[in-house]
């Protein structure tokens, strides 16, 4: 037996992430129409930190969330809090200028200081704990980019150093570290401003799907089951946007997805926050788990449905768990993925100038703890009228000649290359030939299909057209699901949706 064979049998069968165990309050279904002054749609972090703010003002407001409150992103995390989102400050200086780069940096400490000050204000029990975050690098075409950041960091005054080691047992030619940045467990810190929102009059509905948009001096949200939400103010949270106006996002991002197992090692865990700058990218910090310390190795980020074993991914960090702090025990595999937009900043504000009490909130690069808190306090000040200075930086609106258009570009030729290659491919086996556990894209009726044969022998055949805009959905075995190369919908192997922007599930497929 090969060691990543070892690995294999010793990875969880279902992927599931270590926040879920939480005991997190259920809401119920919208059965009746409503009238708010703030309607938001998503109940992930950057959705509920905004009730939470707006109740706090005496804000009527009303949470709609197609699942369940954070079981998106917000509960696939790493829950990494920094500022320190990968290398991006030198990038921006480049692109943007010092001044752009300070306030994004500043929009996110000032994220930080809010978690840290509710914490504290409210004694929330969540785990949180002050950590230097890191990035390192082994790879030597990377020195020069390390050095740069670094010096993008003290052109900007942020507390920092350059090291030639790091305490962990990676190798490393070279780090800079980000010092007081912090980490905790996400799930009990949104838990206790879940409470906060309904103590103060706010409402949350699960198991709503919103499907389309009135505009308007008072904008209305459409449910599935046809009731309304009318509101003054209307937020759309909802990872990525459920509703594109002339906003053009689906053409302006793109989605990817990242990996993560929680480890009980052999060897000791220092602590601090990690990730190198090269590929494949390797995150570690630590969490608590029963009283003891785990570690999370996190990294394999991909385009969402362009990996073909998905479960390679999961072999490979434990690989590398293995090879540096020794595996004792592998606890929860998990992903999550979240959108990217073409310059790295994401889309936070009025969706359009023609329609400014419609808001979007999106695009966090995996940094959404910060990126999303950072979100909600622009969407309050949006809403509130307050002045703040970091509006700009982050408006949807806003087109760089440099980057744009090149990742414009680069972006919907993608699109159409998967749109376009989907149609074209016969795969040649039909739903018979599958083992158990096993999905395959197949033919049926002479037509693509994707099929999935459970535990039992249950074969489950859909539709593999994404009902978005048409892409065909590649089969992803790590997590059982189908998923689109084209914007990153998700479906359960039923077909039921797991993440938007599709909202309708797949069709069924009879093999009669
Ligand atoms: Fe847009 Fe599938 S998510 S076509």
């Amino acid at each position: 037996m090969t060691q990543n064979s070892n690995m294999n049998s010793k990875l969880p069968r279902f992927p599931e992430p270590l926040w879920r165990e939480t005991d997190l309050p259920s809401f119920p279904k919208l059965k009746q129409d409503l009238d708010v002054d703030v309607a938001i749609v998503g109940g992930g972090i950057s959705g509920l930190t905004t009730a939470y703010l707006l109740t706090m003002e005496g804000v009527k407001v009303a949470v709609i969330e197609a699942g369940q409150i954070l079981n998106g992103t917000t509960g696939h995390t790493t829950a990494k809090i920094t500022a320190q989102h990968g290398l991006i400050y030198d990038e921006f200086i480049q692109n943007f200028g010092e001044e752009t780069a300070r306030l994004y940096y500043e929009a996110n400490n000032r994220a930080i200081d809010f978690i840290r000050n509710t914490v504290a204000d409210k004694s929330i029990d969540c785990d949180l704990s002050k950590e230097d975050a890191y990035i390192f690098t082994n790879a030597s075409n990377k020195m020069d980019s390390l050095i740069n950041e670094f010096k993008a960091y003290e052109k900007l005054g942020i507390n920092s150093d350059y090291l030639s080691e790091i305490p962990i047992p990676v190798k490393s030619q070279a780090a800079i570290v980000m010092r007081d940045q912090a980490q905790f467990h996400p799930l009990k810190y949104l838990k206790s401003l879940v409470q906060s929102i309904t103590d103060n009059g706010g409402a949350i509905y699960e198991h709503t799907t919103a499907v389309n948009i009135e505009e308007g001096t008072n904008p209305k949200v459409i449910t599935r089951d046809g009731h309304k939400v009318t509101s003054r103010h209307l937020v759309v949270a909802s990872h990525w946007p459920f509703y594109d106006m002339e906003g053009f996002f689906f053409a302006r991002m793109y989605p990817k997805r990242s990996y993560l197992i929680a480890v009980k090692t052999d060897k000791e865990y220092p602590g601090g926050m990690y990730i190198n700058a090269e590929k494949p990218t390797r995150s570690l910090r630590y969490a608590t788990y029963n009283g003891e310390k785990v570690v999370l190795f996190g990294g394999e980020n991909h385009k969402t449905g362009v990996d073909d074993d998905t479960m390679e991914n999961y072999e490979s960090l434990a690989q590398f768990a293995s090879e540096t702090f020794g595996v004792q025990n592998i606890l929860y595999r998990w992903s999550a993925q979240d959108p990217k937009t073409m310059d790295k900043i994401p889309y936070v504000g009025p969706m359009s100038d023609d329609h400014p009490n419609i808001y979007v909130m999106t695009a966090y690069r995996k940094w959404g703890m910060t990126n999303g808190t950072n979100a909600a306090l622009l969407i309050r000040d949006y809403i509130l009228e307050r002045e703040t200075p970091y509006k700009d930086v982050f408006k949807p609106q806003r087109f760089h000649a440099n980057p744009d258009i090149k990742k414009f570009i680069s972006i919907n030729q993608d699109v159409a290359k998967h749109f376009i290659k989907g149609k074209l491919e016969h795969p040649n086996r039909q739903p018979e030939d599958l083992n158990k556990n096993e999905g395959a894209v197949v033919t049926v009726n002479g037509k693509r299909a994707g099929a999935y044969k459970d535990d039992t022998g249950e074969v489950f055949v859909v539709d593999t057209t994404c009902t978005h805009m048409g892409c065909e959905l590649h089969w992803n075995n790590g997590e059982t699901t189908w998923d689109c190369p084209c914007h990153g919908s998700r479906f359960s192997y039923k077909g039921e949706v797991i993440e938007g922007p599709a909202e309708t599930p797949l069709k069924r497929v009879n093999e009669k």
